[in-house]
């Protein structure tokens, strides 16, 4: 595994299951954001924002990029669907692609987020 780059540190207060939290962080000069979700069943999952069709944040600078219904993420540009507890797309234009998963450990009351390089393989990434 490649080293991590930098080491984010996002709380986790206020966050009930099944909603989450936006961060930012800089990744080789990029200005991204990350998507911290507390899934009811498996717990914390931590996403980059970054949709694999076009390279655009799921979300429209709001901070809203869950479905009306609140079980899936959904970019905002073409309307995919993506499953929250893997990142996986299963409706919309890049189906079968993922979300970039970020790895993470709970500390208190926080989560602290290893940044990583980007992965060779995005925006194909293989199944986990
Ligand atoms: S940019 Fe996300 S579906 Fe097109």
């Amino acid at each position: 595994m490649t080293g991590r780059l930098s080491q984010v540190r996002v709380p986790t207060a206020g966050i009930a299951a099944g909603d989450h939290r936006l961060f930012d962080f800089e990744r080789h000069g990029e200005e991204l954001t990350g998507i911290a979700y507390k899934d009811p069943t498996e717990g914390w999952k931590v996403y980059v924002n970054r949709c694999p069709h076009v390279n655009y944040s799921l979300d429209f600078g709001d901070g809203e990029l869950l479905s009306d219904d609140g079980k899936f993420f959904m970019c905002m540009s073409h309307g995919a669907f993506f499953l929250p507890e893997s990142g996986e797309c299963f409706m919309g234009p890049p189906r079968g692609q993922r979300l970039e998963a970020l790895p993470f450990h709970v500390h208190e009351d926080a989560l602290l987020v290893d940044i990583l390089p980007e992965p060779a393989e995005w925006p194909n990434l293989p199944e986990l």
